[in-house]
């Protein structure tokens, strides 16, 4: 067991195990169909989900760890790693690219103190954040706000239209 993971398993609270159960009795028939909302409660909770998510939410469900597993490996949205205070998810797909997305994240990522030209991370891995860890930049696929291309989720909210001459003070705003 990692420091890390040792260190989230010491910060379950009463609550998160009251909330944890509240979740679960939402599914009566089939308990396995909270493996997904525990892991959103989790990761909300933790800010990624470690090993000790895996075999707390498993365990909980009278599931095998495999079974959480393969849906943090699976659903991107879900993080082994610690990512920014702050997360920037810029949507690539087609509308938004064509509106000009790419140049939207590349100036989020300089804006932030990132390399635009950085590797792209992979599915678990915290995406790449600024170094004084306040902020994680990414592309993500459509976010349903097509018409108003290109668009970002900044943390929970949507931001819509976005000039990438408008980012720098954007961000200066989150900061
Ligand atoms: S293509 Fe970006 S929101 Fe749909």
């Amino acid at each position: 067991m990692t420091e890390t993971t040792t260190r989230q398993a010491d910060q379950i609270a009463p609550a998160f195990v009251a909330a944890a159960d509240e979740v679960v009795a939402r599914y009566p028939v089939s308990i396995r169909s909270a493996s997904l909302p525990l892991l959103h409660l989790w990761q909300n909770e933790f800010g990624f989900v470690d090993d000790s998510g895996i075999e707390w939410i498993s365990a909980r469900l009278g599931l095998v760890p495999i079974n959480i597993l393969e849906l943090v490996t699976f659903y991107p949205w879900f993080r082994r790693e610690a990512a920014g205070r702050t997360i920037i998810r810029v949507c690539r797909t087609l509308s938004c690219a064509m509106a000009g997305s790419h140049e939207v994240k590349e100036k989020f990522c300089e804006a932030v103190g990132l390399d635009p030209h950085a590797g792209h991370h992979g599915f678990g891995c915290a995406p790449p954040t600024s170094p004084d860890g306040k902020f994680s930049v990414e592309f993500v696929e459509c976010l349903a706000s097509c018409g108003s291309a290109p668009v970002a989720l900044v943390n929970d909210d949507l931001i819509e239209n976005i000039r990438p001459d408008a980012v720098a003070a954007l961000v200066e705003k989150l900061k």
